[in-house]
């Protein structure tokens, strides 16, 4: 080893973070001699990797942290163990490139303009980038494309940001058909694959599987990030000797790997198991009908593509992934506001809104304590049902003579602020937008435009369109006082052409759509820096932590039934903080199911996340308003160690659970918000014992219920301890039955 030293680059914390490298300088890759190592530290994980004797970046370990002065051997590359075996597809690569012998998922595939798609990349250089970040640059063996794989470790929670720049330095445009932010390498062992799974109105679906040999593809081909699967996953360790069975993601236990991908387009992730039993996660623009021509001098980046690892079980990676959320992605981080609880009209109302009516509903609203009141779809244009109008961005005026400036006021004057509804990047050929540009939608000329929900897409990949949408947001918020929009997507892509540029330009729509939505997005809340705004694709089709860069929140589901809920928000909650997770009270029984349910479950249901009412106040009666009041006031109280304590699953209500109970604790241990739900209590069987967890072990909490009550006995205060060890016997029986309650520390 020569050339030995350590360098901090974090001189805040630099027992926290530090960069080590050996022999950094004077690197001669002819030689095949190199003894480069690369860790960041962050939290409670190491990430190391280094340069192998063939030039190549090789991971080294990820996983729980190292000892500081531990040191970490250079790597090696695989021997050829059997002519089948290659060093190129056995040796894992921190970004391998489709070339030489790889016969495994690769990160990156080019076709160069004389044919050849033989890729190889080398170590180059490596450099600090920051508090924190390093980056390394990798060269093919023989022709000028340059990656530069980016890192950035979060101290705190030991998240890692990953991203790849690739550029051509080439006389001749390349043509990228893959490209991944990101390959991941784990310890060779027995895995659980936990994964999230949909449909509309039927999303967050926890699946969870071994891996097995071959690959398992979580992906979106839609142009957009999609309620079918969601780019997340998380492998728990089966074998860590902390874990029980052949088939054990312990929540509260054992060893997780995470990562989730920040991008709102067609994505794609791959967990691969080898033919020699290594694991790897690979993601990032999906490769299907991906083509993305890279010019001489241009540089394409991805997106990033974040992991961690947690030694506390699912429950554990959870809480270091909403602590991330809340920390570095919400356009608030640091410190995001807990959510106003909105009222919003659509289950109401639907299309039919007009002044008068949501005056009406809006005087409602504010008597029971609402902050927010939320305009939906309707208000615009020709907009009479979904067939026409989308497009048409503004005011009708047979619903709003006036303009919303009335309404506006009189929700202001009610003590609330104003919310509205808009689908920006939407079209109905039904509109005086789609007959003056029909040239703005995706579409193959001479081919069908196929319609869902009666509309089409606006190619936001075109500068007309862009500026168009942009131009609109833009003075809809300048001339109105709106202090959130909720922003829908109600369809996927189909037909995605973009002729107005070069044949070989085309397929770029699938990165440029999406970064233009970025810079609408930016743009809009730089010059409305009080804007907020919501995700939401027709509920959960746009979750993703690209989109949660600039949004504040999302809609989880169209499907509002609180039953139906509580399972897709336990799916949600893996991946994505409560802070954004909004969910409305609506009417019973409910569309979906059918289903009856109390004001008060309703109401449950959805205080376990950011809260919202979406029922038709006007078949309340005097008891739902004081029922609602009351809960209201009482979720204000406990509203931010709900939505950003630390979450533990206590009992989960997936797989036909006849219960299901969650806990917050705030982040300094003084509160707790506890919620429990019965679904059906059997043989006079009572509800599970609560063992709680997170709270200060010898401090005295006090016991208030929100709503339910405890078997005689239970003391108001008792200690931490006691509320961990010993626990509540909940007095919860019956049908769709729910409590709720807090603990707060005694001083
Ligand atoms: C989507 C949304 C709904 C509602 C309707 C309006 O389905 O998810 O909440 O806004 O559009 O058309």
């Amino acid at each position: 080893m020569k050339n030995s030293r350590t360098v901090h680059v974090c001189s805040i914390f630099p027992f926290l973070l530090a960069i080590v490298w050996s022999g950094f300088l004077g690197v001669d890759f002819s030689s095949g001699q190199t003894s480069q190592v690369f860790r960041l530290d962050g939290g409670n994980s190491t990430y190391a990797f280094g340069v192998n004797e063939r030039g190549e970046l090789q991971p080294i370990y990820w996983g729980g942290r190292l000892g500081a002065h531990d040191v970490l051997a250079a790597p090696h590359s695989m021997p050829e163990m059997a002519s089948f075996d290659s060093p190129y597809t056995t040796t894992p690569q921190e970004y391998a490139s489709w070339g030489a012998g790889l016969f495994t998922e690769s990160a990156l595939k080019v076709t160069f303009a004389d044919g050849n798609r033989d890729l190889v990349l080398h170590f180059v250089s490596g450099k600090a980038a920051g508090a924190g970040a390093f980056e390394a640059l990798l060269k093919d063996i023989s022709r000028e494309i340059y990656v530069t794989l980016r890192y950035s470790m979060d101290v705190e929670s030991g998240i890692l940001a990953r991203s790849a720049v690739i550029e051509n330095r080439e006389k001749q445009a390349v043509v990228i058909e893959q490209a991944a932010a990101a390959q991941w390498t784990l310890p060779t062992a027995r895995y659980t694959l936990s994964y999230l799974t949909g449909r509309w109105a039927g999303e967050w679906t926890l699946n969870q599987e071994p891996i097995q040999g071959g690959s398992r593809v979580i992906e979106s081909r839609r142009g957009t990030t999609g309620h079918q699967a969601n780019p997340w996953f998380a492998i728990s360790r089966d074998d860590s000797g902390k874990s029980v069975g052949p088939f054990a993601a312990g929540e509260e236990h054992g060893e997780v790997w995470f990562g989730a991908l920040a991008w709102s387009g067609s994505w794609r992730i791959t967990v691969e198991k080898t033919q020699l039993d290594a694991v790897r996660v690979t993601g990032g623009f999906n490769p299907f009908d991906f083509g993305y021509q890279l010019k001489p001098g241009e540089k394409l980046e991805t997106p990033i593509f974040y992991g961690g690892y947690s030694n506390h079980g699912l429950g554990g990676a959870s809480r270091l992934l909403h602590r991330f959320e809340n920390a570095h992605i919400l356009p608030q981080s640091p410190n995001p506001k807990p959510r106003p609880v909105i009222y919003n009209s659509w289950e109401a109302t639907e299309f039919r809104v007009d002044e008068a009516g949501q005056m009406a509903i809006a005087e409602k609203a504010a008597s029971i304590g609402v902050d927010r009141f939320v305009m939906d779809d309707g208000w615009f244009g020709q907009r009479k049902d979904d067939h026409a109008g989308l497009g048409d961005w503004y005011v009708n005026k047979e619903k709003f003579p006036h303009g919303l400036k009335p309404l506006i006021d009189k929700v202001h004057s009610l003590g609330m602020d104003f919310g509205l509804w808009v689908e920006p990047e939407m079209i109905n050929p039904d509109s005086d937008l789609y007959r003056k540009h029909p040239d703005w939608v995706l579409n193959f000329p001479g081919r069908p435009r196929s319609e869902s929900r009666n509309q089409l897409i606006l190619n936001l990949a075109h500068p007309d369109v862009r500026d168009y949408i942009a131009g609109f947001l833009d003075r809809l918020l300048t001339e109105n006082d709106i202090a959130f929009l909720k922003w829908d997507y109600n369809r996927n892509w189909s037909e995605p052409g973009w002729d107005a540029v070069p044949v070989e330009e085309q397929k770029r729509v699938y990165v440029e759509f999406i970064r233009n939505l970025y810079s609408i997005l930016a743009d809009l809340r730089k010059k409305h820096p009080k804007i907020e705004i919501e995700s939401c694709s027709g509920g959960g089709g746009r979750v993703d932590l690209g989109i949660l860069r600039y949004t504040d929140e999302v809609w989880p589901s169209d499907n509002t039934d609180p039953f139906d809920r509580l399972s897709m928000q336990d799916g949600f909650s893996y991946a994505y903080t409560p802070q954004i997770m909004m969910a409305w009270v609506t009417d019973s029984p409910h569309w979906r199911n059918d289903r009856t349910t109390s004001l008060t479950y309703r109401m449950l249901s959805s205080m376990d996340a950011s809260l919202g009412i979406g029922a038709n106040l006007n078949k309340w009666t005097p008891e739902d308003f004081a029922t609602a009041k009351r809960l209201i006031a009482a979720y204000h109280a406990v509203q931010k160690t709900i939505v950003q304590g630390d979450l533990y699953r206590l009992i989960s209500p997936r797989d036909g659970s006849k219960f299901s109970a969650s806990e917050t604790v705030a982040a300094d241990k003084s509160q707790a918000v506890g919620f429990a739900f019965a679904n059906s209590t059997e043989e006079g069987r009572g509800f599970p014992l609560l063992e709680l967890q997170g709270l200060d072990r010898e401090a005295q909490y006090k016991l208030a219920w929100i709503e339910g009550k405890a078997f005689p006995g239970t003391p108001e205060v008792a200690s931490g301890d006691w509320w961990m060890h010993h626990g509540i016997q909940l007095d919860l029986r019956g049908d769709f039955q729910a409590a709720a309650f807090r603990l707060d520390r005694q001083h």
